[in-house]
């Protein structure tokens, strides 16, 4: 007999399938401190036998993740690993005067693909959607986006604005700053960045910034802002990206925990998003371009892999808008790529 699915069939609200995605997290939860448990105790804790516990063992494997098996069939991750802490990210946003709603979840295809259809059907303001794993995640001009389990920190945020889209230019860049002065309360006072919103860390890329219109262009608007920072460093992470990058890792000796990077960033971008629903672009110019990576160097711009202009980057307009100097005098350009002629 044919097998037929209803239409309204999604394995998400199958509670099979929801038990098998979310049980290889739950293990993971318990493995993460890089300590030896019994498979039994496991199997306890997670109210599973212990063929159960093998069987999402062998999924961790399968996402890279190294769960060594010890004699007495007990596990330990060959390396401890830094999860969300949903306790910890509430206390430290409290008192905060943006009142965030946070929803962490395991894996995810993309923060902002998610938070982009939530925010259509109605999600609140300040709307937070971070996760352990996205697998699918969307960079700019229609680029992937890499991040490990753990490693990396990959979140959106939602922001209603009374203005239309039309009337938010340089909110990306305002984004960049905001995330350069979250990364500062870190000691890490050094991160520069790239036009438009590439946040840069000793000329290397250390994260990006995706910002996403899911409502009017004209009436009051609702833009997605994404957010991918590389926290912990590995080889073969390096070796997936298309251009010279790095992490907090491989750049100073302590890296905060993925938990306080959240919360600083979501403190600082909601001071940063009201400055900016009440100012505009131009209140964050001047420390826009006290930051700027590529300040007075000759680039090209690039549109769709054809180059459109080249010149000397001198700074960014009050829209945000890029200002390269060629033999035609400064002109402004709103979207694009840059390279630098020169490395
Ligand atoms: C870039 O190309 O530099 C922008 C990268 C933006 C990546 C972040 S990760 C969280 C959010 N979800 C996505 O799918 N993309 C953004």
């Amino acid at each position: 007999m044919r097998r037929t699915t209803p239409r309204w069939y999604h394995p998400r609200h199958d509670p099979l399938f929801a038990r098998a995605r979310v049980s290889h997290y739950s293990l993971l939860r318990l493995l993460a401190d890089g300590e030896c448990h019994s498979g039994e105790g496991l199997g306890g804790r997670l109210g599973a036998p212990l063929a159960a516990v093998l069987e999402r063992v062998r999924a961790l494997n399968a996402l890279g993740l190294r769960v060594q098996e010890l004699p007495g069939q007990s596990f330990r991750l060959a390396h401890p690993i830094d999860l969300l802490d949903r306790e910890a990210l509430g206390r430290l946003l409290q008192g905060n005067s943006t009142a965030f709603t946070v929803e962490i979840m395991d894996e995810c295809p993309s923060t902002n693909g998610a938070l982009m259809e939530r925010a259509r059907n109605g999600a609140p303001h300040a709307s937070v959607l971070a996760c352990e794993h996205q697998t699918q995640g969307r960079g700019r001009l229609g680029k992937p986006w890499h991040s490990g389990i753990g490693t990396d920190l990959t979140f959106s945020l939602l922001w209603r604005f009374q203005q239309g889209a039309g009337a938010l230019s340089g909110l990306s860049l305002a984004v960049g700053v905001a995330m350069a002065r979250a990364l500062a309360r870190f000691g890490r006072a050094d991160v520069q960045l790239k036009w438009p919103n590439d946040l840069m860390l000793r000329g290397r890329k250390l994260g990006g910034i995706l910002v996403e219109v899911a409502g009017d262009h004209l009436g009051p608007s609702a833009m997605v802002i994404g957010v991918g920072l590389n926290v912990r460093w590995s080889a073969a992470r390096a070796a997936a990206v298309d251009q010279p990058a790095t992490a907090l890792s491989e750049q100073g000796d302590s890296v905060p925990s993925r938990t306080a990077l959240l919360a600083a960033a979501l403190a600082e971008l909601g001071a940063a998003l009201g400055e900016f629903a009440r100012g505009g672009f131009a209140v964050f110019r001047a420390e826009w371009l006290e930051r700027h990576a590529w300040q007075g160097r000759r680039v090209t711009l690039r549109i769709a892999e054809r180059e459109i202009a080249e010149g000397e980057a001198v700074g960014v307009g009050e829209d945000g808008a890029l200002l390269l100097r060629s033999a035609r005098g400064v002109q402004p350009f709103h979207s694009g790529e840059l390279r630098l002629v020169e490395p």
